[in-house]
Parts: C-alpha cells; structure tokens; sequence
C-alpha cells in the first residue's frame, strides 16, 4: 500500500516566530512546506535563504490561503490580523495552526471555534508550552496529587522587548500563563482583578500583573512585562505537600521540586498563645527530575499533522484557546476599570 501524499502547508507570517514553524513543518516526514508567505519581501528571501527546500514564495496571504493545493495553512502574523485569515482560511477549507492569541475578542474567538467545527476543520492555536515536556510533567504532579492541594501559583514572564503595537504585554505574555495554568488546574479562573501601566506607548500597557482566583480558591498571579531588565520564564507551584518551579531559562533544570511544606495539623497538644501560631515547617531535600527532550514547537507541528491524518481535536484547539481569551478579555476589562473585581465568564 501506497503512503498518503505528503501534506502540502502554506505558512503565512516570517517574522521573529514563523519561521521556527516552518523549519519544523520542513523536518516532517508526512509534509512539505508549500507556499511561504509575507507582507515583507526581504522575509521571504531570508527564510529561503535557510531552508533551500522552499520553492514558492508570496507577498498575497490571501492568495496563499487559497492555493488548491494546500491542505493547511500556518499563521503568525500580529495578533490583530489573526481573526481574518484563520476565518478566511477555514472558509476555503484549509485546517489552520494559528500562532497564539487566536484573536483579540471573546465573540471572534468563538466564532472562529464554532466555523472549524462547522466546516469539520481541524483548528489548532499555537500554545506551544502545552507540547512541553516540563510543563506536561507538572500536570502529572498535580494530577496525581504529589504536590498535594493547590495554594497558589506565581508566574513571571518578562524582558526587555519585543514591544508589540497590536496588543498589550497581557495579551502577548499571559496567553501562555493562561493556556499554561488552566492546563495544569485542568480548569479555568472565575475571577480577575489586574493592574496595568503603558509607559512606551499610549495605551498599551507594557507591564500588566493580574490576579485570578480559580476554583478550590486558587490563587493565580500573573506578571506580564516587555519593559524589564531580564528576560525571566517562570512559574512557582505552591501545594500543600510540595512545591514546583518550573524554569523554561534554565535548560539544565527546567523542574526543581522542594520537598518542603507547612504542617499545621501536627500541632503540639498544649499551645499557649504564642504556640498556636507556631507551623511545622518540613525541610526537604530539591530534587531536580530527569525531563525528556524534545523541541516543543517540533511536538506542536507533529501533533498538528497527526491530528488532520486522524481527524482528532488537537490538544491546543480553539476550544482551549477560548478559555484563554476569555481569562485575557477579563483582565482587562478589569484593568480598564481601576483594578475591579471581575467575573471572567461575564462576557
Ligand atoms: N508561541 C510562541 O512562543 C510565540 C513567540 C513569539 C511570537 N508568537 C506569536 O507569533 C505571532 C507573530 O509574532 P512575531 O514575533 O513573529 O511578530 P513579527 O512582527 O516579528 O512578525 C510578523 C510577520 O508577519 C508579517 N505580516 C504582517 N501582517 C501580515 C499579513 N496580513 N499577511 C502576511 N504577513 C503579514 C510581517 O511582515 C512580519 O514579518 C504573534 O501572534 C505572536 O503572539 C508566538
């Protein structure tokens, strides 16, 4: 029996993060790139110049969209253009991988969910830190209940640029603590207050620290900043039996978990006044667990490419990445309004 032909991928959007998409697709031995295209010609000349399989380049995404011979289509344009072309390309019958966040507006984000399914589309968003590996392994630490009952998580994700005019740093950034926490919780936040600053540019905040609270009273924060001096990745896991950092920086110890917890049921039988607000704090030893490799935007495009062969709803669908927007959409409207304690299923 003959092999299926390969799948022939049209990838929109070479900027800073496309072509790490297309380099991936290229790799894959059940696809070939087709079509790659850009508003920005010196683009297109730059990734052909790496990757010599490309043979056909555009500066019309909406040629590109509806090449009859592409069965998908990849995007990562700037996030306000992300609603038009996914729309335009699941209307021309392509599945779509669409970089994250899959739009800038709760409706539009369902709408987009309900078409693919409509016109039975496979619709992928890029939340690529849910294709890695050291994410995937704290699930399993909360899943099995080895960390105990969640307290609280902390996530910074900061640096010195890139600066973006489409979006604020909350849209950027915390699309991937979102896609991130909601996974791991395998729930998603009720309610939001959020603080934000624009000091670059009028209007969109370049610092934005939001507070969600989950169910079981899970406390959420997120820092999200493109105006800091370093460039930091990193989620603190508080349980009651243990506690994660997750570092994606440090790539010889993205995982470090502390045995180290509070127990407040082992209380002395007799406490005075002062006693009883005496904890036992246990200290543990760090264990820094053995995480698999594995490039994660590579596991996203291989996941992609098995879901259209198999028909099956990606672990990133646009159902997830609606949770996602809802969470973002909340946070802002809290910011707008001075920081106001905000019901993220509102809108
Ligand atoms: N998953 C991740 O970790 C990750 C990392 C970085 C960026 N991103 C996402 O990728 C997307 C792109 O980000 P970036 O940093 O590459 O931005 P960028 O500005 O560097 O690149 C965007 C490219 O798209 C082109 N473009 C703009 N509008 C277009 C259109 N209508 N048709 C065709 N080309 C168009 C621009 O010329 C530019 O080359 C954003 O949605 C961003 O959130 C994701």
């Amino acid at each position: 029996m003959n092999p299926d032909p390969p799948l022939t991928i049209n990838c929109i959007g070479l900027g800073h993060w496309g072509p790490n998409l297309v380099r991936a697709i290229a790799l894959h031995p059940s696809a070939r790139v087709g079509v790659v295209c850009d508003l920005d010609a010196s683009r297109l000349d730059l990734v052909c110049r790496n990757i010599p399989s490309i043979q056909q380049t555009s500066t019309d995404p909406l040629a590109t969209i509806q090449d009859p011979l592409a069965n998908a289509v990849v995007i990562a344009t700037p996030t306000s253009t992300h609603y038009s072309l996914v729309k335009a390309a699941l209307l021309a019958g392509k599945h779509v991988l669409v970089e994250k966040p899959l739009a800038l507006r709760v409706n539009e984000a369902r709408e987009l969910a309900q078409l693919a399914q409509n016109e039975n589309r496979i619709l992928a968003v890029g939340h690529v830190f849910l294709f890695n590996k050291g994410v995937q392994f704290v699930r399993s630490l909360i899943e099995t209940g080895e960390l105990g009952p969640i307290n609280y998580i902390f996530s910074t994700r900061t640096n010195l640029g890139p600066f973006r005019t489409d979006c604020n740093a909350l849209w950027d950034l915390a699309s991937h603590d979102l896609s991130i926490i909601n996974f791991w919780l395998g729930t998603t936040p009720i309610s939001v207050t959020a603080r934000g600053q624009a000091f670059l540019n009028p209007q969109i905040e370049d610092v934005v620290i939001a507070n969600y609270t989950y169910p079981e009273n899970v406390l959420a924060c997120v820092h999200s900043s493109w105006l800091n001096p370093s460039k930091v990745r990193q989620i603190t896991v508080v349980g009651q039996k243990k506690m994660v950092i997750f570092d994606d920086m440090n790539v010889d110890a993205p995982i470090r978990i502390f045995l180290k917890s509070v127990d407040i049921q082992n209380q002395p039988e007799y406490v005075d006044s002062y006693g009883t607000f005496r904890m036992n704090i246990r200290q543990g030893d760090v264990v820094i667990p053995h995480i698999p490799g594995g490039e994660p935007v590579a596991n996203q495009i291989n996941h992609f490419i098995d879901c259209i062969q198999t028909s099956t709803k990606p672990i990133n669908s646009a159902d997830i990445a609606v949770d996602v927007i809802q969470g973002l959409a909340a946070a802002e409207r809290s910011m707008k309004s001075q920081s106001v304690l905000t019901l993220v299923s509102e809108e």
